[in-house]
């Protein structure tokens, strides 16, 4: 495994933690697998391991402040960001996250991290509550669309005593995100459809049938699928988010116009429909509809086009189409029922009575033919990344 880290030089932040200690055990491993280890410790960080032994262990000096004259002349903050081929910080505290999302430069760790184009991966670990906090979720959504990976920390019993998410991954598996970091990603080579969003349907020039829709979901799968690799096209109704890191997007508006961009982005090798598409659109009135006195005006509703059936049904199907369902009682046999019935592979159901839309977080269930898993409540995110993961192991298990 550790053939891509030979050679390579890491710079290794390692924030105040429980979890700290782990970051020898990491240290030890990367120096194993042929790699340089520059280490960095933050203040807090000395608080739960020596500067003395993670030196020791890394064979270097190991710098924990920026006024350190003698580490400025030797090598100054800028070259010693720009010195590695990566840049890891394990652990990642809440407050390394959220000082890395806001630019801060207030000590040596995040001015390296304000100052420096190489590749950052961020390996989490912290109480259950300050993780599901809205605020870190936030900071990581924004980390991500930064171009920074960030790893998801384990479930387990915390060193506090609470349950959860929040764990530090086994080192094992940060080697692993590491050596993926150098090699080429899972996805690289696969072109991904995504849909997210709403449409809107006019009813006159002033006036649309729309729905809740955020587009939240859609935008994290795509985000998700470039980060292993694939090229993604998001077609995207009206929203206000920002372009995931990597994603090529198209705009629309209505459904007609999703399923033509849809059409126009094939061949694909995956299509993975978020989009929560108006089923029915009016036949649109030429002039703004007015109330001058008369009856109420009758809006006449047409089907629109199914995209998922569409693409599910394809001359040109992608070799894996993901829908999602939307529903408010019997999950499962209507989401196997819309499984078949559109040509999908995979559908992710969605129990909508429980609010998501808008939401960050959500409870979903996976779809296949083999049957069906319950993924439980879980950030949208968790979710993109969970769904991209198993998308690269269908293509190359
Ligand atoms: N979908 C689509 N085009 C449509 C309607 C739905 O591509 N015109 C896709 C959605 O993107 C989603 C899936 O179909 O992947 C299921 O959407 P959902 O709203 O749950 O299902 P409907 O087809 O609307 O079925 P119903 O209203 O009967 O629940």
């Amino acid at each position: 495994m550790g053939a891509a880290v030979h050679g390579k030089t890491i710079l290794l932040i390692v924030g105040g933690g429980i979890a700290a200690f782990k970051a020898l055990e990491l240290v030890r491993e990367l120096r194993r697998a042929g790699a340089r280890v520059l280490p960095v410790l933050t203040e807090n960080g000395a608080r739960f391991v020596t500067p003395l032994s993670l030196g020791a262990l890394a064979g270097e000096l190991v710098r924990t402040s920026l006024w350190d004259l003698e580490d400025e002349a030797a090598m100054g903050h800028i070259q010693l960001s720009r010195a590695a081929d990566l840049i890891v910080v394990c652990p990642a505290t809440a407050d390394l996250l959220a000082r890395a999302a806001t630019g801060q430069a207030n000590d040596l760790a995040s001015t390296l991290l304000l100052a420096t184009d190489t590749p950052v991966l961020m390996v989490p670990a912290m109480n259950v509550r300050m993780w599901q906090h809205a605020a870190t979720q936030r900071n990581i959504a924004t980390l991500r669309d930064d171009g920074i990976t960030v790893m998801m920390p384990d479930d387990g019993e915390m060193a506090c005593g609470e349950y959860g998410p929040g764990r530090l991954p086994e080192v094992t598996a940060i080697m692993a995100e590491i050596t993926a970091q150098f090699g080429p990603k899972p996805l690289t080579g696969r072109h991904a459809l995504v849909t997210a969003g709403p449409t809107h349907e006019p009813i006159d020039p002033v006036r649309f049938i729309g729905n809740h829709s955020s587009g939240k979901q859609g935008f994290a799968i795509a985000g998700a699928l470039a980060a292993l690799g694939a090229r993604v096209t998001l077609v995207a109704g009206p929203v206000h988010l920002a372009t995931p890191a990597g994603v090529t997007r198209v705009d629309v508006i209505t459904a007609r116009d999703m399923a033509t961009a849809c059409a126009a982005a094939l061949p694909a090798d995956i299509a993975v429909m978020v989009a929560a598409v108006a089923d029915w659109r009016a036949e649109t009135a030429d002039h703004k509809l007015k109330k001058d006195g008369g009856a109420t005006p009758a809006i006449a509703l047409v089907e629109n086009p199914d995209i998922l059936a569409g693409i599910g049904h394809h001359a040109q199907r992608p070799a894996l189409v993901v829908g999602f369902a939307a529903e408010t009682r019997d999950l499962l046999a209507n989401a196997a029922a819309k499984r078949a019935r559109k040509g999908a592979d995979w559908i992710i159901a969605n129990d909508v009575g429980e609010g998501v839309f808008g939401a960050d977080a959500t409870h979903v269930h996976f779809v296949n033919q083999a049957g069906s898993e319950d993924w439980g409540a879980s950030p949208k995110q968790a979710v993109a990344d969970r769904l991209a993961h198993r998308i690269a192991r269908h293509f190359s298990p």
